[in-house]
């Protein structure tokens, strides 16, 4: 059997790694062993979703908690090797692009054990953002690098990866989706929120360029302000972001904003039935832009690039730069006069990624096995 260590930390792992657990199940040659970074820990930011998504558990957890980049990134890598050494995989699968991406490619590069990294090639170019980093080191160590759009492999090719190493296998966290559109049906979310479809607009924000500083947050109170007259909004509120609240003192004046309801962070089939009947999404966050594309939805990102530019070109997402009350309601006011467009869904986001990578990884295994056997 050919042994792969599975690593998963944050919540945008999880959609990620539970196509390829199940693809991996009961595999003839492959085995997946699961391990959790504990980068993310609260029950709605991590349990619930191998609740939603049954997503097995996991073998082992590394409990590393918060901390600063660099303490939380030391803390993984010192908590993974010793479990690289003793398991002796034969492969360390990482996905996306947090610091337990980085941190465990790392770890098993240096151990000499080759790595796969799932949603490889993207880039934002801004070098100011973690995750931009965190997608330049991986790449620049993996052996077998899974793209999910036409860019990312020209992005990889011009930085010298070599074509062979790339695969073009489509999005796994589309597989997610495609799976779980019927589960989700059963949430009983719109109706709690007293929401109708197509009736609101539903927000995430949690980059720390929107949220880290008090005038950023100050401007998305005014944005949600004048975006609450035009239609009622839904704001599920990540950990980090209700933390900036209470630092800059705001909590009271967030509440206090009519047609806005804050939620806590929310589970995955929850989510997805708010998102596939939003009248339109407001967000900073990566996955959310693809999710928005693949289910037809206008979805307006607060940031000023992309590192998944076929969100733009095919797809709903549109780039209307950091916080801007008055952008957003122009783009808003566009949306909801009906102007949203049509739409055209990436080649290869059909649901079927995960079984594109396991068949790889299998022919991988075999050229191995046959290279080191003569
Ligand atoms: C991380 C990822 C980001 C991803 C996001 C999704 C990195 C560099 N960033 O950002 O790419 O979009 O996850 O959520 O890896 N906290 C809790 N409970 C938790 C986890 C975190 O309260 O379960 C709080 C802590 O105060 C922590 C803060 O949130 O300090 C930030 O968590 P962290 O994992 O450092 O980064 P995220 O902002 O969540």
């Amino acid at each position: 059997m050919t042994k792969i260590l599975c690593v998963v930390g944050a919540r945008p792992n999880f959609m990620k790694i539970a196509p390829l657990m199940d693809a991996l199940k009961g595999h003839p040659r492959l085995s997946g062993i699961l391990v959790h970074t504990g980068q993310h820990y609260d029950e709605a930011m991590s349990k619930s979703f191998f609740d939603d998504l049954r997503i097995p558990k996991p073998d082992l957890n590394l409990d590393v908690g918060s901390g600063t980049h660099a303490a939380q990134t030391a803390h993984i890598m010192e908590t993974f090797e010793p479990v690289v050494t003793a398991q002796r995989p034969d492969l360390v699968l990482v996905v996306g692009d947090v610091n337990s991406t980085l941190a465990c490619s790392v770890t098993a590069a240096k151990l000499l054990v080759p790595v796969a990294h799932v949603e490889a090639g993207l880039r934002s170019f801004d070098r100011t953002m973690p995750e931009e980093i965190n997608r330049l080191v991986t790449d620049a160590v993996s052996d077998l690098l899974f793209t999910t759009e036409q860019s990312a492999a020209e992005n990889l090719l011009k930085e010298g990866v070599p074509a062979e190493k790339i695969h073009f296998v489509g999005n796994v966290m589309i597989d997610t989706l495609v799976r779980h559109l019927d589960a989700a049906k059963r949430s009983r979310m719109l109706e709690q929120l007293m929401l109708t479809p197509r009736g609101y607009a539903l927000v995430t924000l949690h980059r720390p360029s929107n949220v880290d500083h008090a005038e950023g947050v100050r401007e998305m109170l005014a944005a949600f302000r004048r975006l609450a007259e035009r239609v009622p909004i839904v704001f599920p509120i990540h950990p980090r972001t209700r933390q900036r609240l209470a630092d800059f003192g705001l909590e009271r004046e967030v509440s206090a904003i009519p047609h806005l309801t804050l939620t806590e962070p929310l589970g995955y089939l929850d989510f997805l039935q708010l998102m596939r009947h939003a009248a339109l999404v407001l967000t900073d966050s990566g996955g959310i832009q693809e999710e928005t594309t693949y289910l037809g939805v206008p979805c307006l990102t607060l940031r000023d690039n992309t590192e998944r530019p076929v969100t733009v070109t095919h797809g709903t997402n549109r780039l209307i730069g950091r916080l801007n009350a008055q952008r957003i309601m122009a783009e808003a006011d566009r949306i909801l006069a009906g102007g949203a467009g049509a739409t055209r869904i990436p080649a290869l986001w059909d649901g079927h990624a995960a079984q594109r990578i396991v068949e790889i990884l299998d022919r991988w295994a075999q050229a191995r096995a046959k290279t080191t056997s003569c």
